[in-house]
């Protein structure tokens, strides 16, 4: 007999093109889960206004994130693919969790403490309880794991607290997520200053690779990054940071072990190093590109895979926000 498959739920936000980071600490393994889970996966428009958007830009990013996630591989026949803003329930049920939420456990999430200090003149309240609705976003769907990179885990795990929680309140309603971290790349530093996460809202545009790079700026980014004098291809976080960042994204890239790369490049310089890496990348994301290009040319196709995606996730998340509501006390006809 076919048992039912576990639920997969993660989310991406469209305020720009995908870094390297997101691509290998996340979307790039959503893909891949399609076969043995039930997936779901989401352009999540509403927590990208958190931070100020222009609006006609963060339409035409929604368009190209979709686009993006296709051309990685995500396919709507295994898949549901929508955008967050088009299934309402996901704020219906983001504020009945915000009723057991609480203040202390919000000012705690790093995200919080490092974007109220980035964005000093616009610490709104979305901002605060952004980790509230990407509860939402998981809880409404029954998942169990959550494919995310390392620096959503406290976030994942916060919505588990607020589920059982939840549970332990009005009884059994939530299951339980656990997230699903990559074992490598989880956590992709800038090529700048390998101490810090790559990330898209950096000011120096070197930091970071984008999965709409060309292959030149790609080269020279990798080729301009940050290491160390020893000269020595070694995998060693602490105190060769640079260096291991890079041989992070070449593992992931290859499938080849620190062992395997660090023999590999013995006696050869950082050079020919970076080059092997810019290359693996090249050779990665040269598909995914004419894929994306593809795709966002056809909006037709986009369109409809969306409002299918929303229409289905609707019927799912409708359900459990009408159990909510009777949970909780709501007067239901
Ligand atoms: P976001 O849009 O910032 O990032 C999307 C995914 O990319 C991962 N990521 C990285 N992984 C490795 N190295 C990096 N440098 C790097 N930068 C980003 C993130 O961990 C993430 O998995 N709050 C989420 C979006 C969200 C969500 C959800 C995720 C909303 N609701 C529900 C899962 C489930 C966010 O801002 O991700």
């Amino acid at each position: 007999m076919e048992t039912q498959k576990k639920r997969v739920f993660s989310g991406i936000q469209p305020t720009g093109a995908f870094t390297l980071g997101n691509y290998l600490g996340a979307v790039r393994n959503w893909p891949l889960l399609q076969d043995e889970y039930d997936c779901i996966y989401c352009v999540v428009d509403q927590h990208a206004i958190t931070v100020r958007q222009t609006p006609a830009d963060l339409r035409k990013k929604t368009y190209e994130a979709a686009a993006m996630l296709l051309a990685s591989g995500i396919d709507p026949q295994k898949s549901l693919l929508f955008v967050q803003s088009h299934v309402p329930q996901h704020a219906q049920l983001s504020w009945v969790l915000s009723c057991n939420a609480q203040f202390g456990e919000l000012s705690r999430m790093t995200q919080f403490k490092d974007k109220s200090a980035k964005h000093a003149d616009n610490i709104n309240t979305g901002l605060f309880t952004y980790p509230v609705l990407m509860a939402a976003d998981i809880l409404l769907y029954g998942t169990h794991y959550v494919p995310v990179g390392g620096d959503q885990k406290q976030h994942v795990e916060l919505a588990r607290d607020i589920a059982q929680r939840f549970n332990n309140a009005y009884s059994e309603t939530f299951v339980l997520p656990e997230p699903m971290i990559p074992k490598v790349g989880a956590r992709i530093m800038s090529l700048q200053e390998p101490t810090k996460k790559m990330s898209k809202s950096d000011s120096n545009e070197k930091s970071f690779v984008l999965m709409t790079d060309s292959a030149d700026v790609i080269m020279k980014k990798f080729k301009s990054a940050v290491t160390d004098s020893d000269g020595i291809v070694r995998y060693d976080v602490e105190n060769k940071p640079g260096i291991s960042n890079l041989m992070g994204i070449y593992s992931v890239m290859t499938g080849k072990t620190m062992a395997d790369i660090e023999k590999e490049f013995d006696g050869q310089g950082y050079g020919t190093f970076k080059t092997a890496v810019a290359e693996s990348v090249i050779t990665a994301l040269k598909p995914v590109q004419d894929e994306y290009n593809r795709i966002l040319a056809d909006k037709a196709y986009l369109e409809s895979t969306l409002k299918d995606g929303a229409q289905k996730a609707q019927y799912v998340a409708n359900k459990l926000v009408n159990k909510v509501y009777r949970k909780v006390g709501f007067a239901q006809f």
